[in-house]
């Protein structure tokens, strides 16, 4: 499958249970009509994906992931929910790896690899979260940091399966910070990711590389016109139903 671009998430963390779901859709579905020119992938907490379904049952255009999952199917593991669990609720994407599980859950790189080829074996799409610390790119290492994650989501990985998922790039120190990375930072890391890409499949240019840390509606179109940033990973602005379609309307033709 070939996602088009530009890929606009929506990672709602730990915020709207269902009722609060069932509230922003109602806002949002009469502010954002479907273009067929996109993706809108919506994370919201796996608690409220069926009310989420539900609500947008009429909207065939608003696909829907998990913000994580453990990689074992099923077992001993309380609190977790599994790929196919998550394929089961009618989810077709999945993060992993983003900093919030890296740095608060303790999430390592081989935990993160083993998710990835979970959410891949279940035929989900997984998006691949990769971002460096502030002391990490004040110390010069965002290339050693990028290459690092990158290398080892992508491990347990056939070519096939690489070519079939998203890579956001979010720079810890953006994320939550109203600290964007400028349009040339975030270019620039996209760019070494592209590179990266380019190396272990035939197919890097269809690969969407996202950009997340801050996005918001003043600060969108700047970053979709970037050569490679390819769409955003949105936290805080996905919250609010009118700020989230100002941002998935912008960019395309
Ligand atoms: P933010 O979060 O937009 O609130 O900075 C982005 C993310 O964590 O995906």
């Amino acid at each position: 499958m070939t996602l088009k671009k530009p890929f606009f998430g929506g990672n709602w963390k730990m915020n709207h249970g269902p009722s609060a779901t069932r509230g922003f859709l109602t806002e949002f579905l009469g502010q954002y009509q479907p273009h067929d020119d996109r993706t809108v992938v919506f994370f919201p907490p796996a608690i409220s994906l069926a009310a989420f379904k539900v609500a947008s049952a009429e909207r065939s255009d608003l696909l829907t992931g998990v913000q994580d999952v453990y990689w074992e199917s099923s077992g001993a593991f309380t609190g977790s929910i599994s790929a196919g669990m998550a394929k089961d609720a009618g989810a077709g994407f999945a993060l992993a790896g983003h900093s919030e599980r890296r740095h608060v859950f303790g999430d390592a790189d081989e935990d993160v690899s083993r998710k990835v080829a979970a959410i891949a074996g279940e035929g989900l799409v997984p998006v691949l979260c990769v971002g460096e610390l502030l002391e990490e790119r004040d110390r010069g290492e965002v290339e050693a940091v990028v290459t690092r994650q990158l290398a080892a989501g992508l491990s347990r990985l056939s070519s096939d399966q690489v070519e079939g998922m998203v890579i956001a790039y979010e720079p810890v120190w953006a994320i939550g910070t109203g600290r964007t990375a400028s349009p040339e930072d975030a270019n620039q890391a996209h760019e070494l990711i592209r590179g990266l890409l380019t190396e272990s499949v035939a197919s890097a240019r269809a690969i969407p590389i996202i950009y997340g840390g801050s996005v918001k509606p003043s600060n969108i179109e700047e970053l979709l016109a970037a050569p490679e940033i390819d769409g955003v990973l949105v936290g805080g602005a996905s919250l609010e139903a009118s700020d989230f379609a100002e941002i998935c309307s912008a960019g395309g033709v």
